[in-house]
């Protein structure tokens, strides 16, 4: 079956060679091919992470800074991974903190900056958001502190810019929001929620866990003062990564044990980490600059590079979209939830919710399992957002979740095999 989908553009992107770097993929169900549709909730990795990291485990499992090889080993290993994530978000590497995932290094910040709120300071949230970038904040209620959600607007799942404009104001502290939606796939403008923030004399803390796979991040273009993104969402392992303006880490005083040092950004790292899946998102940087130099060979930096791979995987995402959304629309008694129009599509990603009426998404989810397709169903934590669509009580919505490895093939497959169950259903 070919794959090769090649662009004719100059940062075309080569699917026989991505494919070829991902072992899951490879996999059967019953007889047939698996499809992975589930990367929001995480995507597979390159062989090379698999291997970083078995490495790291056969030869330089040690603790940090210690006076042997192996501890040596350990602390280049963590500078090499750091380096490479700053690259990947263009900020420094002192600005980089590691975490086991985003919702605890929310948590952390949100209870360093609750040390310094109280009654009458004000945080500005979204409805659209994953519950990670709502309950770390809301839980600063019980300091007094008043939480605003701005709404989104139920046709199209965007988010309402006007309400949130109008819920910031001299009392807002932080605003904290969604680079992508993890359910509807829309893309918030982020740039312009950055600039409200800093009108208003505020902190802006960016949760770009679902947007990182689909979109260049650059936090100094932003300008925001907190972004969070979690490493196994672009094909790394299961980790997070903080990135945090070096005046607010140095300034804000997290938790932390008293050997642990004041020094950016150890002292918001606690406890020792999980050096050989920090060795292994050097090794996913990697793979996205390969990526990147295969797809426009003349670039020279690593961030630039990084930035092709993402030129690319755009493209390819584009034509995805275009024919999954086609696609879906044909299927009768189905609704899609999330920008449909072919004229918007630069604010959404490759990832769809819908329902069918009559049918519960687990079910949808379990039938096509069944075939080979891995979709989720449910409210993927995006909980404000299925209340209030009113889906909640109904099993949520069903999604599918492209990212670069997914073929035109298999989204057609994908539509046929849904078309499929819906006829039987119905
Ligand atoms: C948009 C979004 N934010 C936050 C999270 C939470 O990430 P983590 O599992 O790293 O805590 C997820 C996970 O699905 C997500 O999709």
């Amino acid at each position: 079956m070919p794959i090769a989908e090649q662009t004719s553009s100059s940062t075309a992107l080569d699917l026989t060679w991505v494919r070829s770097q991902f072992p899951s993929l490879a996999q059967n169900v019953h007889g047939r091919p698996a499809v992975f549709l589930d990367g929001p909730g995480g995507t597979q990795v390159p062989q090379r992470v698999i291997d970083t990291i078995a490495d790291y485990l056969a030869r330089n499992n040690a603790n940090t800074h210690g006076a042997y090889q192996t501890s040596h080993n350990t602390d280049r290993i963590m500078d090499d991974a750091r380096a490479a994530t700053a690259d990947f978000l263009n900020c420094d590497a002192d600005e980089i903190v590691f975490g086991p995932n985003m919702t605890t290094l929310t948590y952390a910040i949100s209870r360093a900056l609750g040390r310094e709120l109280g009654p009458g300071d004000e945080v500005v949230l979204t409805l659209l958001d994953h519950d990670a970038n709502f309950s770390p904040w809301k839980a600063l209620e019980e300091k007094g502190v008043v939480i605003r959600a701005a709404k989104f607007n139920e046709t199209d799942c965007t988010l309402d810019m006007r309400n949130l404009a109008a819920n910031i104001g001299s009392r807002t502290r932080l605003v904290a929001v969604g680079y992508a939606s993890n359910a509807v796939g829309t893309i918030n403008n982020v740039a312009e929620v950055v600039r409200l923030a800093r009108q208003a004399g505020a902190l802006s803390y960016i949760d770009a866990v679902h947007y990182a796979p689909h979109g260049p991040i650059d936090v100094r273009a932003l300008d925001c003062d907190f972004l969070v993104c979690s490493t196994y969402k672009f094909f790394g392992p299961h980790m997070g990564v903080l990135y945090g303006k070096r005046e607010h880490l140095k300034r804000l005083r997290p938790y932390k044990v008293r050997p642990n040092t004041d020094e950016i950004p150890n002292c918001w790292e606690w406890g020792t980490l999980n050096h050989e899946c920090i060795a292994g998102i050097k090794a996913c940087v990697d793979y996205w600059e390969e990526l990147g130099r295969r797809a426009k060979p003349e670039v020279t930096t690593r961030r630039a590079a990084i930035l092709a791979a993402h030129e690319a995987i755009h493209q390819h995402e584009r034509k995805m979209i275009e024919k999954m959304i086609a696609g879906l629309l044909a299927i009768r008694g189905l609704k899609l939830y999330g920008i449909s129009d072919p004229r918007r599509f630069e604010n959404r990603c490759a990832t769809f919710v819908v329902r069918i009426e009559g049918h519960t998404p687990l079910e949808l989810a379990t039938k096509l399992g069944e075939r080979g397709f891995f979709t989720w169903d449910g409210n993927y934590y995006a909980l404000n957002l299925t209340e209030q669509l009113d889906v909640e009580r109904l099993g949520g919505f069903l999604r599918i979740g492209l990212v670069h490895y997914n073929t035109m093939d298999e989204v057609e497959r994908m539509l046929a095999a849904l078309r499929e169950i819906v006829a039987h259903l119905t």
